[in-house]
């Protein structure tokens, strides 16, 4: 089988917890080179996942011929230089969430990858979550009828942490909505097949003291009508949260406990009810009738890895196109707008 020769800019944090780990069972892919902002740790790296070369500069990086395709996992405000120079370099480009720091970065990066010919995905790997392709296929057979509703919760506990860049507007874009609540409009957005068309939030920063938002509370409104709750903190307890996934239709519900997450678990319950009887005046409340939702579960990372690999080799389409990075950024900083100017904010 081909495989795709990659190279890694930001080595050191996500991609080493996760992404690097998961590349390394996939089946279509070569890591050439990881490049970290010290030599030390980049040659730690290099050495941890048997890559040929180590850098301490993305320019260098990009400049090997032999590197196919580059998987970006930088700190937020590094995404637009160091995509755009990527594409420049003919580079396919893996760029992690959230796509930059504004919607016009976002853009600018599309627009050079466009130019240059080369493809260029997001990092949603919680696309890939065996639970949430099952979920996804339920919805799209119609089992739970029109959706009407649907929630996302995704947080964690995050204590102020002297330089982390997260912590800092000026390098992240925003906080807890910025970071994690985009992972869960992501999903309510692909699973449902639906796109937000309006949102209005509360956004605040009220247990910590750095300039980003820890607690965000948002409503979006889907363009077939749906509405969703998408919650995102930074101050609960890692412990303390379900991290759910919440989908109500007209014929029947869908509950998934623990799949927003990093790792590829959780589980899934649904309830398929004849809604077409009528309307019970007792509403006696029972939910006996919740089944297991079976799903088979592996990598994410390791799938988003192959997935990408085979777009570039065999053409299939991208699984997340960063045109949908992009969407899912303006109905954050519309959400953003939304806690200032007290409004709805349309999204287009
Ligand atoms: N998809 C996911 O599961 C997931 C999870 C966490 C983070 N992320 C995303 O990945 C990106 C990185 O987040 P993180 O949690 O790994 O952060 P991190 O701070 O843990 O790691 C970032 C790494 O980039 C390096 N770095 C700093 N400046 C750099 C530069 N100028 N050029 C190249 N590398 C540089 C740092 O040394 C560090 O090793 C962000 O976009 C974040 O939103 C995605």
């Amino acid at each position: 089988m081909r495989k795709i020769k990659w190279g890694v800019i930001g080595a050191g944090g996500i991609a080493d917890r996760r992404t690097l780990p998961g590349m390394m069972l996939a089946d279509n892919a070569e890591l050439v080179a990881v490049m970290e902002i010290n030599m030390e740790l980049a040659e730690k790296l290099r050495e941890k996942y048997n890559a040929k070369v180590a850098y301490d500069n993305y320019e260098g990086l990009l400049a090997n011929d032999e590197i196919e395709a580059v998987y970006i996992a930088s700190p937020v405000v590094c995404h637009k230089e160091q995509a755009i120079a990527a594409a420049k370099a003919g580079k396919h480009i893996l760029l992690e969430k959230p796509a930059a720091m504004t919607i016009e970065d976002g853009e600018d990066i599309l627009s050079a990858a466009k130019e240059a010919g080369v493809l260029i995905a997001s990092g949603f790997m919680m696309r890939y979550h065996g639970y949430h392709q099952k979920v996804k296929e339920m919805i799209a057979n119609g089992d739970i009828g029109d959706i009407v509703s649907a929630r996302g919760q995704l947080t964690c506990w995050y204590p102020e942490i002297e330089g982390a860049w997260r912590q800092d507007k000026s390098k992240s874009g925003g906080g807890a909505l910025m970071d994690m609540g985009v992972h869960c409009i992501d999903l309510i957005e692909y699973i449902t097949g639906a796109k937000t068309v309006e949102t209005c939030g509360f956004n605040s920063t009220r247990t910590f003291s750095y300039n980003v938002d820890d607690s965000s509370n948002i409503l979006i409104r889907l363009d077939n009508g749906a509405v969703a709750y998408v919650d995102s903190h930074f101050n609960i307890p890692d412990e303390a949260a379900f991290c759910r996934l919440e989908f109500y239709g007209t014929k029947g519900s869908i509950l998934c406990e623990g799949t927003v997450s990093q790792i590829e678990a959780g589980e899934v319950k649904a309830v398929i009810s004849g809604a077409d009887e009528g309307y019970n005046a007792a509403q006696n409340r029972t939910t006996d009738g919740a089944f297991k939702v079976e799903a088979e579960l592996g990598n994410m990372y390791t799938k988003e890895i192959e997935s990408f690999g085979n777009s570039i080799i065999n053409g299939t389409a991208l699984t997340v196109p960063l045109e949908d990075a992009i969407h899912v950024q303006k109905v954050a900083m519309a959400a953003y707008t939304s806690t200032e100017t007290k409004a709805f904010v349309s999204v287009e």
